[in-house]
């Protein structure tokens, strides 16, 4: 049997970058400039080296970014003075605020205070009630997105499709859930989501012909959990102990890429997937942001 063919997120993500580039300067040429903030929150190196990541992007599609860092301690009340200072100011046009945060700061409390115009993430549970509703003046979450965008640029098909969902999280499972339930020629799934409380786990994956892997368990599908010719999308990142790496450790994600490669019609690299899929999508809503800031 022939080996899967790649769905190759760094690609994708390259031509969404372009057309970002593309849609910044038409903003610029009309006087407005794309504005970003990422607000961070302690010493957690894998956030820190996403919102490099997410800065070094906004900053070569054109789009201005801050960082504000704080420090471990930082009080709910002082995210949430800033938070309210940059729902205010009309020079920025989207707000994120980097999770995980530490145990002492209220995700919830924080997705509420940001101006739902602004919330780039699409974690506000106004985007998140809009999404559900299928609207489309709001945001949606930025790796469901992602996963859409790369499937629909590479002409896979979802509707009428058994789509099986490995993870309820709010940020991946659930709202992707709701992304395929939509009506629309790129959604219009049967969809399954599975999570730890789920009984005959592999038996459901088995009826997938899309199946997404988000529940961040090093390698957890292996070859018994693929129908023949799926189409098999990882969204894991798991950090794995390996001595032979400068750093010390690996990112592995949910699937076990080589042996399912040899089964699956399509898969994504992980890294390379999914991962470049996010920031892209996350520029894009910036840009819809900025662009549904105008009067
Ligand atoms: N942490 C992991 N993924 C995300 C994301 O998409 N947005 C934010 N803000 N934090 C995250």
């Amino acid at each position: 049997m022939e080996e899967a063919q790649l769905l190759d997120g760094r690609y994708v993500a390259g031509q969404i970058h372009r057309e970002t580039m593309e849609a910044v300067q038409r903003l610029r040429r009309k006087g407005i400039l794309p504005c970003v903030v990422f607000i961070r929150v302690g010493n957690h190196p894998p956030s820190e080296l996403y919102v490099r990541m997410k800065q070094k992007k906004a900053q070569e599609v054109g789009i201005q970014s801050e960082v504000i860092s704080f420090p471990e301690d930082v009080s709910q009340k002082e995210v949430l003075d800033n938070l309210n200072r940059l729902n205010l100011d009309p020079s920025i046009h989207g707000i994120l605020v980097q999770l995980p945060l530490p145990s002492h700061l209220s995700e919830k409390q924080i997705a509420l205070a940001i101006n739902p115009k602004k919330d780039i993430d699409g974690f506000h549970p106004l985007n998140l009630g809009k999404m559900l509703l299928g609207e489309k003046d709001c945001f949606y979450p930025c790796t469901p997105l992602g996963i859409q965008e790369l499937l629909k640029r590479y002409k896979i098909e979802i509707e009428g499709k058994e789509v099986v969902i490995l993870g309820r999280s709010n940020i991946v499972g659930k709202p992707l859930a709701a992304l395929f339930l939509q009506k629309s020629k790129y959604a219009n799934a049967t969809v399954t989501v599975v999570h730890s409380f789920s009984q005959n786990i592999k038996e459901h994956c088995r009826q997938a012909d899309i199946l997404i892997a988000a529940m961040g368990k090093a390698r957890f599908v292996t070859r018994d959990f693929v129908k023949p010719k799926a189409v098999v999308v990882d969204v894991g990142v798991s950090r794995i102990a390996d001595s032979s790496s400068p750093q010390g450790y690996r990112i592995v994600g949910d699937v076990d890429f080589d042996e399912i490669k040899k089964i699956a019609s399509w898969i994504t690299p992980n890294p390379g997937g999914v991962g470049p899929m996010t920031i892209a999508m996350l520029l894009a809503n910036t840009v819809k942001a900025a662009e549904l800031s105008q009067p």
